[in-house]
């Protein structure tokens, strides 16, 4: 009898495997629903186990961490994830609990995460939206204010303990606003999130709270200057998308799901309902591509956990319609004659004040509403290119592609006379016996030595010849070569190394190193840090192609040493001055390839006299 029912049982909860798995199929019954609240330990055991039975769709990442040093993170789910992102794969959001004590959002998040994996595969929506978007889920961004939080506390606790973080800050006044720019006084949360949205080009994004049941679009500031109304000039798309998540949510659709505010449509403008500055939404929309809306869940901020499943069910429709809205409007390329990218072009739609910019591979997605736009494509340097009658159509499955090709304007390219009165160098610990009497002697007036690498490494030859080259009389002049890490980091090892700058020219090298390169940010970074600390100019070094990749409107203002072995200079699209030009490298390019006393090695041109240079120098 017992070995019967134990083998009945054994039979039963197999035919039982079996039949949910079918269930779960349809979307009909979730595994995952278990309501009760996961703590920051929990949540990111569930992640890792997530990305651990998933390795093919889903991966962590700690984006930061919080004033007590919890981790920040977020779950990435997208098909092929071991690569990078398809080319025009649009990347979403969803961020839950920057309040730590608004909670329900976070589980709902929990829940799609577990909701998106386990269906991938088996439900046509729902690999659809894994298969064709970047989708990444941050259940908590402020996870010291959510272990301070009780749960059943349906209004803040005295002093706002659980909704701001650890310093007492709340996160959604700390964020840098138009009129109040500093990038400086943030917090670890607010510093980390900012860091994510403003190096990856996110195009659709919620942030979810408590306290209210209504998605609020931005403005949340009256923007005396720029909005009317708080308006944005993406109002009419903000409505849409707030509508969109709103009307599937039956309590949120209502209006009146709180008692004593009703909200037509379920929507607000932020602003209209109460104004606020320093928010994430209005963050997303003024310094990046990225649009945000903020959705308030339920009355109570940390409801009993008992109404998690009847909120999944609530939000589950509006949750997959919202992030299926990232193919809204339209998305392309913007690529030079050569199909070569073009980073930081801007695409401007007639008729609505918003531009978006490109990406480090060209790539733009504008959020649009039906209609029928007229859309152009601006870059420094290029003729600007104009498409009009673009039809994009009521489809929130796929966008309308608008690709540009870019014509490169007339280049300031000129025939150089490289005569050998001003021999300006390069060297570095690679160039053996250096002889600089003899160098002199033939000619030459200046040495640019590499000092320092990364965050780390110095050249070890550069104290020595330094003092050499003086001696001499050579003016004098020290690089850094960047690598992919923190630019004020990096400015300051350089700073160590140089000592004294106050005769000494200052450089920046930008090239790639193990297949990595310096972003445009910690290019900025490294020169504005060493010119805020010495007060002297620093000057940029690159190659041609490389250039292209970094022509921000502070970097086409800085002095460029560029590094092209043609017979001819030219200057990349938007630089319209240089300094100096290594036109080879002691192998390649214009003659001579080296120095006396030195042999072989980079030589470069001034644009100028020797008179010039000096008071340049
Ligand atoms: C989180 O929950 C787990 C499991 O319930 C428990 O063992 C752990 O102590 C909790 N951690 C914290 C920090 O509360
Ligand atoms: C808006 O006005 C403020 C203060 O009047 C000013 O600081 C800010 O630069 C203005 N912004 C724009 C975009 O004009
Ligand atoms: C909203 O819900 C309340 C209470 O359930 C109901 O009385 C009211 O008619 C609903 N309003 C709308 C606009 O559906
Ligand atoms: C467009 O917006 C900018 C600020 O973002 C503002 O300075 C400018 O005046 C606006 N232009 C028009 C035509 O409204
Ligand atoms: C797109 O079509 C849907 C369904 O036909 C409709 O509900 C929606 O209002 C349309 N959107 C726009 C912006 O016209
Ligand atoms: C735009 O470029 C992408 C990427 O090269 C390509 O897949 C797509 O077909 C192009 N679309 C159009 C309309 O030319
Ligand atoms: C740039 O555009 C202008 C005006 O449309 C045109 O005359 C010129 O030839 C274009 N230049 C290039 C390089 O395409
Ligand atoms: C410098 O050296 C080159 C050979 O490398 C020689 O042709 C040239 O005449 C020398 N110039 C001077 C000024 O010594
Ligand atoms: C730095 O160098 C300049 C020029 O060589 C010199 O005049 C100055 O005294 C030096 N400053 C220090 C602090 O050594
Ligand atoms: C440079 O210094 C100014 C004034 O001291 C400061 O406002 C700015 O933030 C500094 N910039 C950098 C990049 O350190
Ligand atoms: C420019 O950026 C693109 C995209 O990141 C990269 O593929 C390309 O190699 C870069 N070009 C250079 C010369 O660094
Ligand atoms: C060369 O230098 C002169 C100043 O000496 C400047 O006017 C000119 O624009 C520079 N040429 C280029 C192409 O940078």
């Amino acid at each position: 009898m017992y070995s019967f029912l134990l083998k009945l049982s054994v039979i039963t909860g197999l035919f039982i495997t079996v039949c949910a798995k079918s269930i779960r199929e349809v979307g009909l019954h979730e595994e995952f629903l278990d309501e009760r609240y996961y703590n920051t330990t929990e949540i990111a055991n569930l992640l890792y186990k997530i990305e651990k039975q998933n390795p093919m769709i889903a991966r962590v990442h700690e984006i930061g961490e919080s004033s007590l040093g919890q981790s920040i993170l977020a779950i990435e789910i997208t098909s092929n994830i071991g690569q990078s992102r398809r080319i025009l794969k649009p990347m979403f959001k969803y961020i839950a609990n920057m309040h730590g004590d608004e909670t329900v959002g976070l589980q709902l998040l929990l829940y799609l995460a577990q909701y998106l994996t386990s269906l991938y595969g088996s439900d046509d929506r729902v690999s659809r939206i894994v298969d064709t978007t970047d989708i990444f889920l941050m259940p908590t961004l402020n996870p010291d204010g959510y272990s301070a939080s009780q749960e059943g506390d349906c209004n803040s606790q005295k002093g706002y303990a659980g909704r701001n973080n650890a310093k007492g800050v709340d996160l959604n006044r700390n964020f840098p606003q138009i009129d109040k720019k500093s990038f400086n006084m943030q917090q670890p949360e607010t510093r980390a999130v900012i860091e994510w949205i403003l190096n990856n080009p996110f195009v659709l994004s919620a942030n979810f709270h408590g306290g209210a049941v209504v998605a609020s679009y931005p403005f949340d500031k009256y923007y005396r200057n720029i909005s009317q109304g708080g308006k944005t000039p993406d109002d009419a798309l903000f409505r849409y998308l707030s509508i969109k998540y709103a009307s599937k949510n039956p309590k949120m659709a209502n209006g009146s799901a709180c008692q004593e505010e009703h909200f037509k449509n379920g929507i607000t403008n932020g602003a209209e309902w109460y104004e606020l500055e320093g928010g994430m939404q209005d963050f997303n929309y003024i310094y990046s591509n990225c649009f945000e809306i903020t959705i308030e869940l339920t009355c109570c901020k940390f409801p009993s956990p008992s109404v998690l499943t009847k909120e999944w069910e609530y939000n589950r429709e509006s949750l997959l319609t919202y992030m299926e809205s990232v193919h809204m409007g339209i998305k392309g390329l913007v690529q030079d004659e050569n199909n070569n990218p073009i980073p930081g072009a801007t695409i401007h739609i007639v008729g609505i004040n918003h531009t978006v910019k490109t990406t480090n591979r060209g790539e733009y997605w504008r959020l649009l509403l039906p209609g029928i736009y007229t859309i152009s494509a601006n870059a420094p340097g290029y003729n600007a290119s104009v498409y009009r009658n673009i039809l994009v159509k009521n489809d929130t499955l796929r966008s309308t592609t608008v690709n540009f090709t870019l014509h490169t304007l007339k280049q300031s390219s000129e025939l150089i006379d490289v005569d050998t009165s001003n021999v300006v160098i390069d060297l570095s610990h690679w160039n053996v016996n250096v002889d600089f009497g003899m160098a002199k002697s033939n000619g030459t007036v200046a040495v640019i030595h590499k000092a320092t690498q990364g965050i780390r490494n110095i050249d070890s030859c550069y104290r020595t010849r330094r003092i050499a080259a003086e001696k001499e009389g050579l003016l004098w002049g020290a690089y850094h070569f960047g690598t992919n890490t923190n630019g004020v980091i990096q400015a300051n090892h350089f700073l160590n190394q140089v000592g004294n700058t106050s005769a000494t020219l200052l450089v920046l090298n930008v090239e790639p190193y193990k297949n990595n390169i310096m972003t445009q940010k910690q290019v900025e970074d490294f020169i504005k840090t060493v010119q805020n600390i010495t007060n002297n100019f620093v000057m940029i070094y690159a190659s041609y192609n490389t250039l292209k990749n970094y022509s921000t409107p502070f970097l086409l203002k800085t002095p460029l040493w560029i590094a092209l072995y043609n017979t001819q200079l030219k200057l990349p699209p938007g630089w319209d001055k240089w300094v100096l030009w290594q036109y080879t490298d002691g192998k390649k390019g214009l003659w001579p390839h080296g120095v006396n006393g030195v042999g072989l090695c980079d030589r470069d041109k001034f644009n100028g006299s020797i008179d010039k240079l000096r008071a340049f120098w």
